[in-house]
């Protein structure tokens, strides 16, 4: 498998040149600059998502997320980086009024980050918001199929695509996205034909990256903590390349027994006078 060798941070339009060249786009979340850090060498983008209200802060859901949070979390994981492109969310009620509104916060995210770009939830009733963006210099990144802030009107988190109705708006929502000039779309909780049909339909020419959709997309997602083993629950599209969780209660159930037997800190944990 080829690798493309990059020595400056990756630009968004960068993603469009590794689906060129059939080079696998990849991606995972992070909120802090030292799992940043890590990911970096690794990943073409790094997304601050707005995951972070549920993984982070234990919200039932990514509703509350509010600029602010994501901006200081973004600029963790600036400073953490320096090869990987940063790709913002942008929470729920801080673009959806209208498109200046939506220019307005994302240019402040941009400003206040140094991130490359941000991402929006939304289907082809976003178009016009996403073109007015890119119009003004702002590079977005789609976000369709299950979009986590439409919870409530969705009734819950459920995969999309099921029935030939849902298909064809999914199909619709790809081509208006990708129409309005998104550098890429995420394209989450889809059923994998409706979610092969897009990442291989000729219209869709922008980079689709998938989250519970399917290995044909040109690059992957996940939310680290899932991937990693340390949530408790995730779902079925997340693969868990790591048991995280289980090291971590090792760690704290070794540290409090040496802690409680008078063995930690030992010597070389303390300093003397000389
Ligand atoms: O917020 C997030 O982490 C996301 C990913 C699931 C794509 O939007």
């Amino acid at each position: 498998m080829s690798q493309v060798v990059q020595s400056r941070r990756i630009r968004a339009i960068d993603l469009a040149k590794r689906k060129a060249a059939g080079v696998k786009i990849i991606a995972l979340t992070a909120y802090h600059a030292h799992t940043a850090g890590i990911l970096d060498p690794h990943c073409d983008f790094i997304l601050v998502g707005d995951s972070l209200g549920m993984v982070m802060h234990g919200m039932e859901s990514t509703l509350p997320v509010t600029l602010e949070m994501m901006i200081v979390q973004a600029q963790a994981v600036i400073r953490g980086t320096t090869r990987a492109l940063i790709v913002v969310d942008m929470p729920f009620g801080s673009y959806e009024a209208s498109r200046e509104q939506a220019f307005l916060n994302a240019a402040r995210v941009l400003k206040e980050t140094g991130a490359g770009a941000i991402k929006m939830e939304g289907g082809a009733h976003f178009a016009e918001t996403v073109a007015f963006l890119v119009q003004r210099g702002i590079p977005v990144m789609g976000h369709i199929g299950l979009t986590p802030q439409s919870v409530n009107t969705m009734g819950g988190f459920k995969v999309q695509g099921r029935d030939t109705e849902g298909e064809h708006r999914l199909m619709a929502d790809a081509k208006a996205i990708n129409d309005a000039g998104a550098f890429a779309i995420v394209m989450e909780g889809i059923v994998e034909p409706v979610a092969r049909a897009i990442a291989t339909s000729p219209d869709i020419t922008t980079p689709t990256i998938g989250i519970g959709a399917t290995t044909a997309c040109d690059g992957q997602i996940l939310v680290l903590e899932d991937m990693l083993g340390l949530s408790d629950r995730a779902p079925k599209f997340v693969k868990r390349f790591g048991s995280l969780r289980a090291h971590i209660e090792g760690a704290v159930e070794a540290y409090a027994e040496e802690v409680r037997a008078g063995r930690f800190p030992a010597d070389e944990h303390t300093y003397q006078p000389v």
